[in-house]
């Protein structure tokens, strides 16, 4: 099945797009930074003009999925949200996201994990799993609102350092 981009009852799911690059790099900050398992810091315009390419990449390998999410109605940037189908050369389901501070708080990030959920429904996954730093409370409770339970713990490297963090999954087969 060929992924295409959709939408949600607020949300635009595009594929990132290299005039997207300005958008992308003013909006991510360390609030995001630190929670993403190996992101570089300071995060440049480049980087963000690296990570839009190597999405078209990976989207047309069919490795991962990434999304900018827009607002609907006002087309404003309220985030990413992805799904990796193979990470490290074994099919997966991992999801990733992060919603920019101006747009917290509103359930962007429960209806952006929604539709990615779908997405893997839709592709057949058996299950899909994600990944928080430990003490990233608000991403923990999201994972656990999703209905995702409980897998693991282990070291994980965020601020270039080795640090706690908990993987959740939802089965999707049953
Ligand atoms: C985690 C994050 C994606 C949540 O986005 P959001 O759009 O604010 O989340 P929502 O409004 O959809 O909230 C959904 C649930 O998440 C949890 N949650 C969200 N923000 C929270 C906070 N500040 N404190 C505690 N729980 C929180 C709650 O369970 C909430 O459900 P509730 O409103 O019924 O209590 C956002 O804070 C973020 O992008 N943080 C920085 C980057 C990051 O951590 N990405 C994830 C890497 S694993």
């Amino acid at each position: 099945m060929k992924v295409k981009e959709f939408s949600s009852e607020r949300i635009l799911f595009c594929f990132p797009k290299p005039e997207d690059a300005n958008a992308f790099y003013e909006n991510i900050d360390w609030s995001v930074i630190k929670n993403i398992s190996g992101a570089p810091w300071p995060f440049m315009l480049d980087h963000a003009k690296s990570f839009i390419a190597d999405a078209e990449k990976d989207r047309n390998n069919n490795i991962c999925y990434e999304f900018l999410l827009k607002d609907k109605t006002t087309n404003q940037f309220i985030g990413i949200a992805s799904l990796n189908v193979n990470v490290s050369g074994e099919p997966s389901g991992q999801i990733g996201y992060w919603i920019t501070k101006a747009c917290r708080g509103k359930g962007y990030a429960f209806e952006a994990v929604s539709g990615i959920i779908k997405l893997a429904k839709s592709l057949k996954l058996p299950k899909v799993w994600a990944s928080a730093r430990s003490d990233n409370s608000p991403s923990v409770n999201l994972l656990k609102k999703m209905g995702m339970v409980f897998s693991e713990e282990r070291i994980g490297i965020y601020e270039s350092k080795e640090m706690s963090e908990v993987i959740y999954e939802l089965n999707l087969s049953e």
